[in-house]
């Protein structure tokens, strides 16, 4: 039974890589990024929070990127819908099969709030990344204003959810290594969230 659960939580492990792959990675990054599109995202990620965490994460994708505001702001919500998904996945591997074998019933109850709150914040960086997509396409469209406002709203929603799962951890002793694991990713994914919020603030920003 141990090994065929840890033969399925390879063989998950294994797709969610290659899942991240994909979705990440459905733009090649760039072999010789050119040095005044790095310089835009610099100065793009100078009006995050993170900026090193910021320019770290877009600019492999440098080429794909280009100077596109929208782009670099679609960029963004990719990379945060797919570290919310790994953390989602993350939450739910630690229900089925908690370390040792063991879990405190609070731990269990944090665990289950994360696990649906960190699914509500995949469904908002989903329903950004669509979105703008859509702004991409025609940039200068009647609609961009309210689409862009819609995601504003989005990835706010997924930042309060994503605080939600790791506020469910208070009532967890300190002593907890679960809840050290797990507020230590939602803490990052926080700021990739963060970040990305920043870049789509940005396209309405004077
Ligand atoms: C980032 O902002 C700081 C202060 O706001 C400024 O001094 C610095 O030159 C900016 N860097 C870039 C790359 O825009
Ligand atoms: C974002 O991800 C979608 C696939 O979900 C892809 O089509 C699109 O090119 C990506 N955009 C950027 C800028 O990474």
């Amino acid at each position: 039974m141990a090994a065929k659960c840890s033969y399925f939580s390879s063989l998950l492990a294994l797709l969610l890589a290659y899942a991240y792959a994909v979705e990440v990675h459905s733009l090649p990054p760039s072999t010789f990024p050119d040095a005044s599109t790095l310089d835009f995202i610099r100065t793009s990620c100078n009006s995050t929070l993170y900026p090193s965490l910021c320019f770290a994460s877009l600019s492999p994708y440098a080429d794909a990127v280009g100077k596109s505001p929208v782009r670099l702001a679609h960029l963004a919500v990719n990379i945060t819908r797919a570290r919310a998904r790994a953390l989602s996945a993350h939450v739910s591997a630690l229900r089925r099969a908690p370390p040792r074998g063991r879990m405190s019933p609070r731990e269990g109850m944090a665990l289950q709030d994360c696990a649906e709150t960190l699914g509500d914040a995949v469904d908002l960086a989903c329903r950004s990344a669509l979105e703008l997509g859509l702004v991409d396409r025609s940039p200068s469209g009647p609609e961009t204003g309210w689409r862009v406002s819609n995601v504003q709203t989005w990835m706010s929603g997924a930042m309060t959810n994503e605080q939600t799962c790791t506020d469910g951890f208070d009532a967890v002793g300190p002593g907890s290594a679960m809840k050290a694991d797990v507020c230590g990713r939602a803490s990052r994914l926080k700021q990739y969230t963060s970040n990305a919020l920043a870049l789509v603030n940005c396209l309405v920003a004077g």
